[in-house]
């Protein structure tokens, strides 16, 4: 896509995003209806069924050629990343949107041919959109910003998923000790708002492609490193241990893994 198909393409999910967040926000004090997916913590409520339902509609109605991948089951069973694919999380943090109806994200990545095009995270309650891409820099809301300082990893807030720590899977509690502490969320796009932001130096978590693929386009856009907890590229149709963070705490933690 040339530069100007990417601004109108971003003006269109700007204004899906909008409808969609407004939606939720007039409908936080309505009856949720709750049910488990995989466990008793893993939760789908009709908001986001309804969330993803309107967002893939809008991007069907829009492209009707491109892929989607999404995580409550309106998307398509996409086998490669060829062409145009977008990945749509319509709640991330459900727990959290049902528990405290707040910090939650909608998130919605586009890539063409496995490329980084345009990334968006959206802070429901608080309205913040994180958004941009290789060709249209990062931007919080209407405000052009830059990428966080190169840091170190004992400079820096640590994002972790909360049983990996618990049980230091993969190192992730040694690796959260060597930085000034570890934080959980419950949401992974706010977890890479906060790492892009500079208020942490990093997160690792295991996630979905849905979970990852927007940061995953900002993060790089703002200069930061996204792979594999080994250091491995990231694969975008597979469930992995993603870790972002600085160039400059990447060998550390690399370190930490290997003694
Ligand atoms: C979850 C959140 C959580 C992460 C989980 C994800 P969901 O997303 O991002 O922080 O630890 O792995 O599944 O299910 O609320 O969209
Ligand atoms: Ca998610
Ligand atoms: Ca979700």
């Amino acid at each position: 896509m040339d530069l100007l198909e990417i601004k109108a393409v971003n003006t269109d999910v700007q204004r899906w995003l909008a409808t969609a967040a407004t939606n939720l926000r007039q409908h936080l004090t309505a009856h949720f209806q709750v049910q488990t997916k995989s466990g008793r913590n893993d939760l789908v409520t009709n908001f986001d069924k309804e969330t993803e339902h309107f967002l893939v509609d809008q991007i069907r109605h829009s492209f009707p050629n491109d892929q989607i991948v999404s995580e409550e089951g309106f998307g398509d069973q996409v086998q490669q990343v060829s062409g145009r694919v977008w990945f749509v999380d319509p709640i991330d943090g459900t727990l959290n949107f049902v528990k405290q109806r707040n910090d939650f994200a909608m998130m919605i990545g586009l890539y063409e041919d496995g490329r980084n095009v345009l990334g968006y995270i959206l802070d429901v309650m608080d309205n913040k959109l994180l958004w941009g891409g290789p060709s249209v820099g990062l931007h919080l809301n209407e405000e052009a910003i830059s990428g966080p300082a190169n840091e170190p990893l004992a400079a820096g807030l640590f994002g972790v998923n909360g049983p990996m720590f618990a049980t230091n899977r993969e190192s992730v509690r040694d690796i959260a000790f060597a930085s000034s502490g570890a934080r959980i969320l419950g949401s992974a796009g706010l977890e890479f708002q906060h790492v892009i932001l500079g208020r942490q130096v990093g997160y690792i978590s295991r996630l979905m492609p849905w979970d990852f693929a927007a940061g995953k386009i900002l993060a790089e856009t703002a200069g930061l490193s996204v792979t594999t907890i080994d250091g491995d590229p990231i694969n975008m149709l597979k469930s992995q241990t993603v870790l972002v963070t600085t160039h400059h705490a990447l060998p550390e933690i690399q370190r930490i893994r290997q003694s």
